[in-house]
This record gives structure tokens, sequence and C-alpha cells, in this order.
């Protein structure tokens, strides 16, 4: 009998920096989503735990990047991806911020007690700091020449070119990524973590107590022990984060990574407090009879499995997780997901090019979950398992059952007769189902758990192909009433089964056959659907993907290459208020386009020669592999700041700045005023 009276599943808490793409989905929530319907289904108690992490350097060089702040930033994709999450049925009992105030005291009290207990070791050193931009560089914001390739772009963590690990202080002539300016070095206190203290309960509680663990989690944790853990800083200097609750510290916050796991406290908190019949917060996290499982990208798995344990140890009233569920990473069409290089399917694009079929996405993505080695995405096996699997299988299946129920019952379920062998055999098949989808799911093999509901579809399908009731129909009712009675008892049992898995099309199909209540214990039953209920209105579950669907994301992703440099596909925050001043400084004006050519020996240039009402002026602009046909614009109107500085390119002078947006496919289109207007009027 196990010890654990309750479960707590959290989720990596995504930084609120940009939206959230397939790789989070199928790497992280959609398996912590299905372990939590699956344990609610169950009629476990369980809480499931979300939010946004909302500190780190990379949100304040954004902030920067657009001209505003960091509150901004976190404001505008906290709330975008809140919204992508609930749109894809991630059914969070709480999805929270680590910029809230909860957080905020929980993480500094976090701090202060290990600060008063001793956990800390405190240490001066000298780090590059920026003078132009007055601050301390994080590693990754110093480049410089990699001493052993000599290439000129190496981080100050890593070189990509030679893939060696670095320390700032080993680049060759280092820069500031932020202002480009030569770091200095400045004597800085910081506050670590002591991880060598903690490695030899870490190496029995992970490499003895915890074999279980998959492979790749456990795998990358003996490394980590093998190599022998060093004290890890829990401080930073910089202007956005928790500041450090210790005098004397201006200008320092919290390390992000050592307040965000501490937000999965937090926001159990702010739920709890909330709702008082989900108990203490306490008792989620400090009772051992509390099992804590987090969902995490292999990329976290240092932090959950090392850094934050030894943090809860240190505090030392806290429960320890008992498995970290982490899986590799989601390719897509052969390349790595990249965030910069907008290689990625979006969540929030994917439902304006598929409404309603969150489930599609959720069903490919858990049929090829990266749960042992990176799995690839790609649009081809998207169509075929949609095609092939939900709608020839599954929804087939369902369609056939309820349509014929509606034809030769008029709604209604049948009575069941006499069973025939073959009847009994298939009966007999789903009696094990709930033992066996319990098994993988229990040791989060979802993969394999959802390929074992498809196959009692599977089964359904050829009950139903096998038994022709259309055919026997014509001579027997009581025969044909037994069939479809199997058959809605086998939908019914599908609706549970895959209610983990595709939320959205078991509540549909529950309100098809006009079943209410459910759990995960009816599985297997077959008097699920009473003789004489009434079903609800037909509809088809799924629906065919034509090959020009995903034809069209085919080119979309293949246009993001040919422009991945630009960072412009992303929505983004609004920048700080201007001011009319500011406004009235930038001349915009109306000109005729009179001649437009591509400039001999570039990709990207266009010389533009424009009639600005004001004899005229020659102005070049970067967006030649959008116009491929650059003569077609003569005569039409453009817009253009008329005082922007003058420059020369490849020794044409460019005489202001044609303006331009960017549409869905990565295309610059041209900004031009929707009835002719006179050249050289002002726009305002
Ligand atoms: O890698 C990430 O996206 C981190 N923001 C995950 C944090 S998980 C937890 F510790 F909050
Ligand atoms: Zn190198």
């Amino acid at each position: 009998m196990t010890k654990f009276k309750r479960t707590l599943i959290t989720s990596a808490l995504p930084y609120a920096n940009g939206p959230v793409h397939i790789g989070h989905l199928a790497g992280v929530y959609v398996p912590a989503d299905i372990y939590a319907r699956y344990l609610r289904l169950k009629g476990e108690d369980v809480l499931f735990i979300g939010g946004s992490d909302e500190h780190g350097v990379p949100i304040t060089i954004r902030a920067k990047k657009e001209g505003t702040t960091p509150q901004a930033v976190v404001d505008y994709y906290h709330k975008l991806i809140k919204k992508s999450f609930e749109e894809f049925g991630i059914s969070f009992d709480v999805y929270s911020r680590t910029s809230s105030k909860t957080h905020h005291d929980m993480a500094s009290n976090f701090f202060k007690t290990l600060y008063d207990k001793g956990e800390f070791i405190e240490q001066t050193s000298e780090q590059y700091y920026d003078e132009e931009a007055c601050q301390f560089l994080a590693d990754r914001y110093i480049t410089g020449e990699c001493p052993h390739c000599h290439n000129e772009n190496a981080y100050g963590d890593q070189c990509e070119k030679c893939g060696t690990s670095l320390s700032p202080m080993e680049l060759i002539n280092p820069k500031s990524a932020i202002s480009g300016s030569k770091p200095v070095l400045r004597e800085t206190k910081h506050w670590y973590l002591p991880l060598d203290k903690h490695e030899a309960w870490l190496r029995q509680w992970i490499l003895e107590e915890h074999k279980e663990w998959r492979p790749n989690v456990y795998g990358q944790c003996k490394s980590w022990l093998d190599l022998g853990l060093l004290p890890r800083a829990v401080s930073r200097d910089l202007d956005w984060g928790i500041p450090l609750p210790i005098p004397n510290t201006e200008g320092k916050v919290l390390y992000v990574w050592f307040d965000a796991p501490i937000g999965y406290i937090s926001n159990t908190k702010e739920l709890c407090d909330a709702n008082p019949e989900l108990g203490k917060w306490e008792t989620w996290w400090k009772d051992d009879s509390t099992r804590i499982v987090h969902f995490i990208g292999k990329d976290n798995i240092v932090f959950h499995c090392i850094v934050f344990p030894a943090m809860l140890k240190a505090e030392g009233s806290f429960v320890l997780p008992d498995n970290v569920p982490s899986n590799e990473f989601l390719n897509l069409e052969g390349d790595k997901i990249s965030t910069s290089r907008n290689w990625a399917v979006w969540l929030n694009e994917y439902l304006v090019d598929f409404p309603g079929k969150q489930d599609v996405l959720r069903y490919v993505l858990t049929a090829n979950a990266p749960e042992t080695k990176d799995n690839d995405f790609t649009w081809k096996d998207f169509q075929m398992r949609n095609n092939s699997e939900l709608v020839a299988i599954y929804g087939n299946f369902i369609n056939r059952a309820l349509v014929l129920v509606q034809k030769y019952f008029d709604g209604i379920v049948p009575a069941l007769d006499e069973l025939t062998d073959y009847d009994r055999a298939t009966l007999k098949e789903f009696g094990d189902v709930k033992t066996q989808l319990e098994q993988l799911l229990d040791n989060f093999k979802f993969r394999d758990a959802q390929k074992e509901a498809m196959n009692l579809a599977r089964i359904g399908n050829k009950y139903l192909a096998d038994t022709e009731a259309w055919k026997v129909a014509k001579t027997d009712m009581v025969r044909t009433g037994t069939i479809l009675h199997i058959g809605l008892q086998i939908a019914a049992n599908l609706a549970i089964a895959f209610e983990p898995f595709l939320p959205f099309s078991s509540a549909k199909l529950r309100s098809m056959l006009n079943l209410e209540t459910f759990s995960w214990n009816d599985l297997g039953r077959f008097d699920l659907l009473k003789v004489g209920a009434k079903l609800g209105k037909v509809e088809l579950l799924f629906e065919k993907i034509e090959d020009a669907d995903v034809e069209a994301q085919r080119q979309k992703l293949l246009a993001t290459k040919k422009t991945n440099e630009l960072d412009v596909f992303k929505p983004t925050a609004i920048k700080a208020a201007t001011t009319i001043e500011d406004f009235d400084k930038m001349d915009i004006r109306v000109a005729t386009v009179l001649e437009c050519t591509k400039v001999p020996k570039t990709d990207k240039l266009l010389q533009f020669k424009l009639d600005d009402g004001m004899g005229g002026r020659t102005i070049l602009s970067g967006i030649a592999q959008s116009y491929p046909e650059p003569e077609k614009l003569v005569g039409m109107q453009v817009c253009f700041i008329a005082n922007f500085p003058a420059r020369k390119l490849k020794g044409i002078d460019s005489e202001g700045m044609i303006l331009s947006a960017v549409d869905a496919d990565g295309n610059f289109v041209l900004v031009s005023p929707n009835k002719t207007v006179k050249n050289g009027v002002s726009v305002g």
C-alpha cells in the first residue's frame, strides 16, 4: 500500500518573454496534463500547479530591445501564455506568476531562512561590468573570441562553434552584448549554495533510492554527481527580480533559478489560501504523505533534481520530489526548435490556422512524445495521424455506431440480447484495459498509453465492420440491437479512456452519448449506458486535414528560414510611452515610386527613386526578397521618413527610410495610403 495520500503535480514555469510553442507543449504541459486528468478521474487528491517565470536577464534584455519595461514584457506574455494553456485544455488548478506579492514574500522568506541558518557561503569575486549600461553582465551577455577555435562570436559561457564551455574571463577581446562596449572587471559579493556539502545525500537519494527515474534523468544526475558538485551563486547583480532580503545588498536580486522553483510553492499557497477546502499549502509541501512530481524539459533536470532538492533540504521542513519525469526535446521538420530563428509552431498561431483542433495537436504530440529520445514533429505526420488514426479509426467507429443507432433505433440505446462468441471475445479484450492503461500511466509512459487507447478504438471499429449491423438490420432487429448496444458501450469506454489525452473530444463524445457522470473506475464496464436512454446530437468527432492545409504550414515555416534573423514575427509588448514632442520629431511623408530596381550584387536591397514633391530623392530599402518584381511597384505611393539620417549603402546615397510591415509569412509589405494623396504631404 502506498504511503501517499495526495499528489502535487508541477510543470516548469515558462519564461514570460515569448509565446509558447509545440516544443513546450510536447515536452512538459501535455504529459503533465494527461497525468493530472488521469489522477483526478481516478478520484485522487491532486493539485496541478503552473505559472509564469517572470525574472531573469533575458526578460530585461528583451525589454531594452523593445524600448519598454520588464514588467510590460511579462504582463504581455503572461497573459498570452495563460490563454494558450487554457485554449489547449491544460487543466491547471492555478496559473500564477513569479512577480506576484505572494511569491516575492515566499522566496524572500525562503532565502532568509537559509541565510539565518548559515546555509550559504559569501564570496567576493571580480565580474565583468558594462560601464555604459551601468550593469554587471551575465555570462551569456559577454561575447568575444574563443581561446580554442578563435571564433569571434563566442559567448561568455560557451563557444557554439567548437562546443567548449567557457568562463567570461577566458574570452579574448570581450564585448558587452548589451552596449557593445568593452566591459571592465569589478568586485562584487554573492551568496552561494554549497552544493558540494549536499553531494553525499544527493548521491544516496538519487542514485540508490530513485533508480526508477527515467534513464535520461537518472543518467544526467549521475554525470553531474560524478563530476563533483560545486557551490552555486544564488544572487545576481540586476535591477529586475526579488531584492535580496538582507541589509546592504542594494542592486542585488535572487538568481532566477533560486526563485523560480519556489514559485511552485507560492502558487500552491495562492491556490490554497483562496480555496480553504483544499487544505493548507503546507500539507501539500511538508507532509510526507504528499507525493510531488515535477514535469520538466531536459535542460531543467539539474535544477529540479539537484539544486532545488538541496534548497529544500537546507530549509529543512519540505518533502523532496518523488519523481521528475523529464522529456527530451522535440524537433520541428528535422531542425531544432528555435525561438530566435522563429523555427517553431506557436500555439496561438496554430489555433488561428486550425480552429477547434486542439486535440489533434495534443494527440500528435503525445504519439511522438520525446519520452526517451529527441523526436521530430512534421506536418506530414500530423496530417497522417489525424487522417488515418483519429478520423479513420476513432472518429469512424464513433460515427458509424451513433448513426446506426439513430437510423435503426431512433437514437435510443437498444437492448442487449444473446451474446455470440465474438461478442464475448470483444468484451474480454476490454476487461484488462484498465489495468494495462494504469500500468503505463503510472509509469509516465504516455505515448504507449495513448497507443493502447487507440487500440481500443481499433477493436471497436473492427467489431462494427465484422458484425455488419447494417446488413443484419434487414432481417434481425434483435441482433442488430445487441451489436449496437455493444458498440455504444465501447464508445462510452473510449470517452473515458481518451479523456486524459483528448479532453475536448471526450467531452463532445460524452455529450453525444448523454454520459454525464463517469470515472476512471468505470473503465471496462459494459453497462455505462442504460437501455432506453436517449442519445444526444450526433456530430463528427474529427475531420480530415487536406494536403493544402499542411503544405501551407510547411511553406510558412520555410519562409521564416529565409528571414530568420529578423525578430519581428512574435507579438511584442507595447513600448514605453512616447511624447507628442518625440513623435513630432519624425517627419513621415508620402511619395510616389518613379523607379525601383534591385541593387546589383546584393540579396536584399532595392533602390527606390521617389517623387517626394520636393524635387525627388533616392532611398534604399532591404526588402528585395519580398518584392521579386520591383518594377511593379512603379506608380505606387509609399510612406517614408524624410529626416532619417542619410547614409551610403553599396556606394549609393540613401536619403530616408521607407516604411513597411511584415506579414505572417515573414514578407515585407510596404505601407501605402489607401487613397492617392499629394506627394510630400505629412503623415501623422
Ligand atoms: O527553462 C525554463 O523555461 C524555466 N523558466 C523553467 C523554470 S521551472 C521552475 F523552476 F520554475
Ligand atoms: Zn571555440
